[in-house]
């Protein structure tokens, strides 16, 4: 099939269908379906973060008008997973976090109490009144001061790599010529999406619930809910037609569709539950990081051996876990290389992923020795890592499925001006400012996953193409109509997409950055095999054009389907399905590597890169950094969509900026209480903080890495960029900042 570009042809700048519904208002939200006789939820969070729940007095809070009930360890029903454990897809070896369980608090905010009434209002005025006597231990949030007692996990987090190595990276580092150490940390971030951590369950006459839960995966949540309630399949519909943000926070089920579910079945009515930014702040977290690095080099910076060591934070009852060091070892070319991973357990939640979960940390604080060891070298930093590429996977040896790095590197640097550096920290000035400019390498998966889409055409030609994925603001809905209409030849304005629903075929969770090249994969597939379906009843009937031509002969244009060698031969979608007394038409497909003849995973590393390239401007006596430009070359594939290819690098990009100045999330060790689970407190980049950002696409042609070429665009942005803002702080100042946020405390 082929057809002509058009508007919404695979690789035009088209703006986000679900724009118009998402400014009007139209688009709703977990916590915006309404309800009859909706019951609504206000959670109540510990005060403390050890111990054990000794009485709660409710006298006050049930006697508030409008009260229907209030939830405790006390009368909560007993559910399924009480008796057998249930762990949703993305959980990581350990005991998820029951709430309402027992009287034992695990950590700060832990939710010991739902009450329920008839209005918000009511159940936040009846929660206040609840008192809560508790017997406190001693609690240890304290990361810093907990490295020692690291622990390798005993069991690993599925789809985590073991830490790989290679050689002997400790001899080669005592024969190197050259030794960089340094020891970085970055801070706990939080994904503060804009839409809460939010649940509407809605109670059918028949029992059976509708779930509008916000979350990155419908059929994740569903299958969660008939886990761990023992309901059956039929009876949970979980939807999530649009997600108002996550960056990871909405891969695990988390409590509030746990409690608001519990609620609805329990009273067997409808029921809300939705956090507050509090509460859910204190509620995920990116981990604390600690990483410890060992270059060696020869005279001339080449690579002699990597050692990577890297601690997380975990909590006391799961073992999380990232890839943190792996991106360390396989970002360059070095015999001998040595990784490993610990955690350390903190009377905390239990972390979670948050946007390129790993490499946001790993790459990044690799990247900053990196830095360092071109100073140490005396290389320019963009001269080591060109002297040190790697054209294969370092760690497995196989090739790429494709790598422009190099490129990127290239158009990077020429679009920045790199070229004119002074390699001398402190070498320019402009009046009280001093500017830096610094560089990173960025890297992240580039990952193509099992996905089923249907496609069904009506008989007035209007195209329905559906899969249980999520669009999170990434723009899944967008390209999803891009594909089925650049391979059907119909307008955008004839397509409805229909996703973030979990009766719908099956997606995988949007995460990881596979979402793309899952969906365009199997929605291409979709409405290929419905083109063919379509060709062949146009075939059927009588007098037809086609009936001496094959299916590659014909393209898919403007609503028709066209002879290509002769134009006046040709069939209108909506004149066949009338000729042929078809009501509508219908396929469903499944896309997933190696399936219906598509890439097979041959023995290729996947990966998406790119060059970042900052420039600081930090006043000399006050130490305030300002990031005025960032220039970011992306090497990820094909481009389905430039337009929101750019806001996905863009956003990930501000929040480097954020990881790189602002972000810190600060626990009150004393009390094991986090302290700035607010906006107001918890810095991320203003508009005021961001300048030029630069975003280029450098395209690679791949047929091996998905279906369509694509690699992915949610989260390369985020990585490496807080390293080549810090590289041009130290640029600017002279002075090394290893531990995340770059703070102007730590300037002064
Ligand atoms: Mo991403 S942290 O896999 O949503």
């Amino acid at each position: 099939m082929s057809t002509s570009t058009t508007a919404s042809s695979i690789g035009q700048p088209l703006s986000r269908i679900d724009g118009p519904a998402k400014v009007t208002g139209r688009a709703k939200y977990a916590a915006e379906h309404a309800a009859d006789g909706l019951a609504y939820g206000w959670v109540v969070s510990s005060a403390i973060a050890k111990g054990k729940v000794k009485a709660i007095h409710e006298e006050a809070a049930r006697a508030v008008p409008g009260v229907i009930e209030i939830l405790t360890h006390k009368n909560r029903p007993h559910v399924a997973w009480f008796d057998r454990s249930y762990r949703d897809q993305v959980a990581p070896p350990g005991e998820p976090f029951r709430a309402l369980y027992d009287d034992e608090i695990k950590f700060s905010f832990q939710p010991l109490a739902l009450v329920l009434a008839k209005t918000l209002e009511a159940a936040r005025a009846a929660a206040a009144l609840l008192r809560i006597d508790y017997i406190q231990e001693e609690p240890n949030t304290d990361f810093e001061n907990s490295l020692e007692k690291a622990y390798v996990p005993p069991k690993k987090r599925s789809g985590i790599p073991a830490p790989a190595s290679r050689g002997d990276a400790q001899k080669a580092l005592d024969e190197a010529h050259l030794k960089v150490t340094a020891d970085y940390a970055s801070a706990a971030h939080h994904h503060n999406p804009m839409e809460m951590h939010a649940t509407t369950v809605i109670y059918g006459s028949d029992g059976a619930l509708t779930v509008y839960d916000k979350t990155q995966g419908s059929q994740n949540v569903k299958s969660y809910l008939v886990g761990v309630f023992g309901l059956a399949n039929d009876k949970v519909t979980v939807r999530n037609p649009y997600v108002g943000g996550a960056f990871g926070s909405g891969l695990r089920p988390h409590y509030q569709v746990y409690l608001a579910t519990m609620a609805a079945l329990y009273l067997k009515r409808s029921a809300r539950v939705t956090l507050t930014r509090q509460q859910m702040v204190s509620h995920v977290r990116r981990p604390e990081t600690f990483q410890s690095m060992a270059l060696g080099a020869s005279e001339a910076g080449g690579l002699q051996s990597i050692i990577n060591s890297a601690v997380t934070a975990t909590s006391t009852f799961e073992d999380y876990q990232e890839n943190v060091v792996n991106w360390g070892v396989g970002a360059y070319r070095c015999a001998d290389a040595a990784a490993d991973y610990k955690l350390v357990a903190l009377d905390t939640p239990t972390p979670g992923d948050m946007r390129a979960p790993g490499a946001a940390t790993g790459m990044t604080l690799f990247e900053c020795a990196m830095d360092e060891l071109s100073y140490a070298v005396g290389v320019d930093p963009l001269q080591l890592r060109l002297l040190n590429y790697a054209e294969v996977d370092p760690i497995s040896g196989n090739p790429f499925t494709s790598k422009a790095l190099r490129e990127a590197y290239d158009i990077g640097a020429e679009r920045f001006g790199w070229g004119k550096r002074p390699s001398e920290p402190r070498a320019m000035r402009d009046g009280n400012e001093l500017t830096g400019w610094g560089m990173a390498t960025g890297m992240w998966d580039a990952t193509f996953q099992k996905t089923s889409a249907r496609a069904r055409i009506s008989a007035n030609g209007g195209l329905e193409v559906a899969t249980a994925a999520s669009d999170i603001g990434t723009g899944t809905y967008t390209i999803i109509a891009q594909v089925a209409s650049e391979t059907l030849g119909l307008p955008t304005a004839n397509i409805d997409v229909k996703i973030g629903d979990s009766d719908l075929p099956a997606s995988p969770i949007e995460g990881g950055s596979w979402m793309a090249a899952s969906s365009s994969a199997a929605v291409q597939l979709a409405c290929q095999s419905l083109g063919t379906r379509l060709f062949e009843a146009a075939q059927d009937l009588d007098g037809s054009p086609f009936k001496d031509i094959k299916f590659e002969a014909v393209s898919f244009n403007d609503g028709r389907i066209i002879a290509k060698d002769d134009p006046s031969r040709f069939l209108s979608i909506t004149d066949i399905m009338k000729r042929a007394d078809l009501p509508s038409l219908e396929v469903v497909e499944t896309a997933g590597p190696g399936l219906s003849g598509m890439v097979s995973q041959v023995k290729k590393a996947r990966a998406t890169h790119s060059a970042i390239f900052a420039e600081v401007k930090v006043d000399d006596e006050l130490g305030v950094v300002r990031v005025t430009r960032i220039v970011v070359a992306v090497a990820a594939g094909r481009i389905l969509n430039p337009k929101t290819a750019r806001s996905q690098i863009m956003g990930g990009v501000v929040m480097g900026m954020g990881m790189a100045l602002h972000e810190e999330s600060m626990m009150d060790t004393r009390f094991g209480r986090p302290m700035n689970h607010n906006f107001a407190e918890y810095h991320i980049p203003v508009n005021a903080d961001i300048h030029g950002i630069d975003v280029i696409f450098v395209e690679e042609e791949d047929k091996e890495v998905s279906p369509l070429g694509v690699k992915g665009l949610g989260e390369i942005g985020i990585v490496g960029t807080a390293a080549a803002i810090a590289s041009a702080v130290f640029h600017a100042t002279g002075t090394r900042v290893r531990k995340f946020p770059i703070t102007l405390d730590k300037l002064i």
